[in-house]
């Protein structure tokens, strides 16, 4: 598995994500491990074109740029969502579950060069209404998917941990080293 690569990605070819990849996803994300095995998060693969089209302003990108660099314009955007909500009955534990699930659909999309963005500014209701999500279930999260546009490399934490782009808007993502958060006894 490629954990370098498998960075945010914000920019897409438009060009569909094949329904083969979009059903491993929903496959692996179907056993996936979850608090007391109580499985309370359902699924909306959004892939139509019209129902992918609606979902673009219901959703918000990059907080640490400027909406011209960050927000992917028409022909850049992403050519499929998946919606995860969450039963409102769900124990407290359950928002671990919900990373667990982005991440194992969002794993399982990159080894097909499938890039994703997990998406929590995203308008809920909105997105709750227009896809006819059941009354008793909550959206939690939103993952954008396509085949990235750009790159996205890793780089050495200095002075801010704000992710930046270069001139051609490819990202570069800063994280804390390894003798900074881990220890070993
Ligand atoms: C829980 C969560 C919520 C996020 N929400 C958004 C979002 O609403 N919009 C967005 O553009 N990126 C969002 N991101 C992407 C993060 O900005 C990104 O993961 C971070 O900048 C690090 O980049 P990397 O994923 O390439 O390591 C989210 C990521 C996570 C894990």
């Amino acid at each position: 598995m490629d954990y370098q690569g498998m960075r945010t990605y914000r920019r897409f070819h438009q060009e569909p994500v094949p329904e083969a990849v979009l059903g491993e996803m929903m496959e692996n994300v179907r056993i996936a491990s979850c608090a007391k095995n109580d499985q309370p998060l359902i699924y909306t693969v959004v892939r139509s074109a019209e129902m992918v089209k609606a979902m673009q302003p219901l959703v918000k990108w990059a907080a640490a740029l400027p909406k011209e660099l960050g927000t992917p314009v028409e022909g850049e955007q992403p050519t499929a969502f998946v919606v995860i909500a969450k039963s409102e009955r769900a124990v407290p534990l359950s928002d671990i579950d919900v990373g667990i699930a982005v991440n194992t659909l969002a794993a399982t999309a990159w080894e097909h060069k499938v890039g994703s963005c997990i998406m929590a500014s995203i308008n809920a209701p909105k997105i709750q209404e227009l896809l006819a999500i059941p009354e008793g279930y909550k959206v939690r999260l939103v993952l954008a998917l396509g085949y990235p546009s750009h790159k996205s490399t890793v780089v050495e934490l200095k002075d801010s941990l704000d992710y930046y782009l270069d001139e051609e808007r490819n990202y570069y993502v800063p994280k804390r080293a390894l003798e900074d958060i881990v220890t070993y006894k």
